[in-house]
């Protein structure tokens, strides 16, 4: 029997996309299988981890908990639209780099996306609002004080410029390329 799908309209790092959905599928699934973004990470799919973490209409959620269908006729931005367009990474990115916040990587989507929620409603957070801010967020190599100093370090204006790195060496899978790819796929 053929699988229902049910039309949606998405906005993703600002282009429009159309899309037909099963109905049980995640925002998550939609993003990676559908459109092929797949910079959120699948890891707990029960809200614990925040490793799939995006921005639906401004607010950091966790894509696996999301259905595509409630997300009908939202913005949503994901890691791969952090950066701009010719690659050259945000502040937040650079600075989680500069800092050493990125050991194995698998966690830094979610946890780019959770800063860039929280810098965007605190542009220079307290200690106890990056602690509170990230705590949906974990790093099981343990760089939580790096990613703390990295939050600090953009919220200062202090990142450093480290232009786009090329697509081997990229904070987060926001690499110049990810972004164009994925918008050819509209259906
Ligand atoms: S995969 Fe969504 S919170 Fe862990
Ligand atoms: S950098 Fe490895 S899980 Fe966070």
């Amino acid at each position: 029997m053929p699988q229902t799908t049910l039309p949606i309209q998405l906005t993703v790092n600002g282009t429009r996309r159309r899309i037909a959905v099963a109905p049980h599928h995640t925002l998550l699934e939609v993003l990676r299988e559908d459109l092929r973004l797949t910079g959120s990470k699948e890891c707990c799919l029960v809200g614990e981890c925040g490793a799939c973490t995006v921005l639906v209409d401004g607010w950091s959620v966790d894509a696996c908990l999301v259905l595509a269908v409630e997300a009908d006729g939202a913005d949503v931005l994901t890691v791969e639209g952090l950066a701009s367009p010719d690659g050259r990474l945000a502040p937040i990115q650079a600075a989680f780099l500069d800092q050493g916040g990125v050991q194995c990587g698998f966690c830094i989507p979610g946890q780019l996306m959770s800063a860039h929620a929280l810098l965007a409603e605190h542009p220079h957070p307290t200690r106890a609002e990056i602690e509170e801010g990230m705590a949906g967020n974990l790093c099981r190599c343990a760089c939580y004080e790096q990613i703390f100093a990295a939050i600090g370090q953009a919220a200062a204006g202090d990142a450093p410029d480290l232009g786009g790195l090329g697509a081997g060496a990229h904070a987060g899978g926001a690499r110049a390329g990810a972004k164009t790819s994925a918008e050819g796929l509209d259906q």
